[in-house]
């Protein structure tokens, strides 16, 4: 199962992504959590170790390695390569693992446009695209904000993508665009999920004006998600409201996928 959590900036995607895969993780399942986020944070968020944290190096900045499996160096335009770069070793060796949580992280990498073909996106499209996952496993993939990347080349091996929204008709804008792009590279299992609900008139707003979305699930404001960052304990150890409400989700989730 790989999913792709997105949305405007600020509303919640990598609160949302470490949630969704410490739940899945919880309940057994093999999770990779892959940060596509330029200036990554979901290690932060999943409460992974400093110590750890460090022995982590985005696989777009790790050129040797593009240019031994690819035959390109990072960067290069036009030129000969190849665009199915052996990848089944990346995951194991390029991870770091907390709590049954594997986290890769991509860097910064141009994988939107449609005539991007560079040998760093080729490598990272190969890797999602042609991991052998097991059925139960999960790819769990927080990206940036905004609209831009979702070209063909980043999400179109996605079983489902989430669009995080909190109850503002901005974000539902956003969510709208976001919807449009989707549907144009064929990607049509997308789901809504309402973050910093402040109650049930939030709620109503969000199920009432979705932007053509079925609604997912919501998760609550709560001030506890703030502080969870300032103690570098992930949300999902410190605030049983949105640990419950994102378990809730994954299971439902699940159902709808299968
Ligand atoms: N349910 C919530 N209640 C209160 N605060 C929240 C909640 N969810 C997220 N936040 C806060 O909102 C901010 C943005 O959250 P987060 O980083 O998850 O968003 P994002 O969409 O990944 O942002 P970016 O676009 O920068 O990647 C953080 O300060 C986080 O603590
Ligand atoms: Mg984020």
């Amino acid at each position: 199962m790989k999913i792709a959590i997105t949305g405007k900036g600020g509303v919640g995607k990598t609160t949302l992504a470490a949630l969704l895969a410490q739940a899945y993780a919880a309940s057994g399942r093999q999770v990779l959590a892959v940060d596509a986020d330029p200036s990554p944070c979901l290690a932060g968020a999943l409460g992974f170790p400093d110590g750890l944290r460090t022995r982590l190096t985005p696989i777009a900045e790790m050129d040797d390695l593009i240019y031994e499996r690819t035959g390109a160096m990072p960067g290069t335009i036009g030129g000969f390569f190849t665009l199915n770069p052996r990848v089944d070793d990346i995951p194991e060796r390029f991870s770091i693992i907390h709590r049954n949580v594997r986290l890769l992280e991509m860097g910064s990498v141009d994988t939107g446009g449609s005539g991007c073909i560079c040998p760093e996106s080729a490598l990272l499209k190969t890797l999602f695209t042609n991991l052998l996952f097991r059925k139960d496993d999960v790819l769990i993939l927080d990206m940036y904000a905004g609209v831009e990347h979702l070209g063909r080349a980043t999400v179109d091996f996605v079983d489902a993508m989430l669009v995080v929204v909190e109850p503002t008709r901005r974000s539902l804008g956003t969510a709208a665009q976001i919807k449009k792009l989707a549907n144009d590279i064929g990607l049509t299992r997308l789901w809504l999920v309402g973050n910093k609900v402040r109650g049930p008139e939030e709620a109503d707003f969000l199920e009432t004006e979705t932007p053509g979305l079925p609604l997912l699930g919501v998760l609550p404001a709560d001030l506890a998600v703030q502080e969870a960052d300032r103690l570098g304990i992930a949300v999902y150890d410190h605030v049983p409201a949105l640990r419950l409400a994102a378990e809730e989700m994954a299971v439902k989730l699940v159902k709808k996928l299968e």
